[in-house]
């Protein structure tokens, strides 16, 4: 395996501003992480509340937002977490953050992730 070697996941333009987007499932078909699109930029959360040992988040598939579209938000518990930084700003888990997965987007705005962090995720 080459360290170098991409995993693609989606363009840019696949996701609307403040919108979120899951991949790689694992076996219980949750997503490892999902991407948030703030001011046109990527930020990449490891799909595992800090609240309850890394219970996922959405309440349906892609679905990580709260109802106002502003925090990306756990719908076990509700707690809210600022979609850039990953901070828990309102819930159970508050002071606690989202772990950042490295995601890239290259200058044709394709998003992907190194192969070599996505074992990491397992
Ligand atoms: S598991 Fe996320 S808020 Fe409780």
């Amino acid at each position: 395996m080459n360290e170098f070697e991409v995993k693609n996941l989606c363009h840019l333009d696949d996701i609307e501003e403040g919108a979120t987007k899951g991949f790689l499932e694992n076996d219980a078909g949750h997503d490892l992480f999902f991407v948030v699109k703030i001011d046109g930029q990527i930020f990449a959360w490891r799909n595992a509340c800090p609240h309850v040992n890394g219970a996922p988040m959405a309440w349906r598939k892609d679905a990580y937002m709260d109802a106002k579209k502003q925090h990306v938000a756990c719908h076990a518990h509700g707690a809210l977490f600022e979609p850039d930084t990953g901070m828990c700003i309102q819930g159970p888990c508050l002071g606690k953050a989202l772990e950042s997965i490295p995601v890239y987007v290259n200058q044709a705005g394709m998003v992907s992730i190194r192969v070599t962090d996505i074992s990491l995720l397992y």
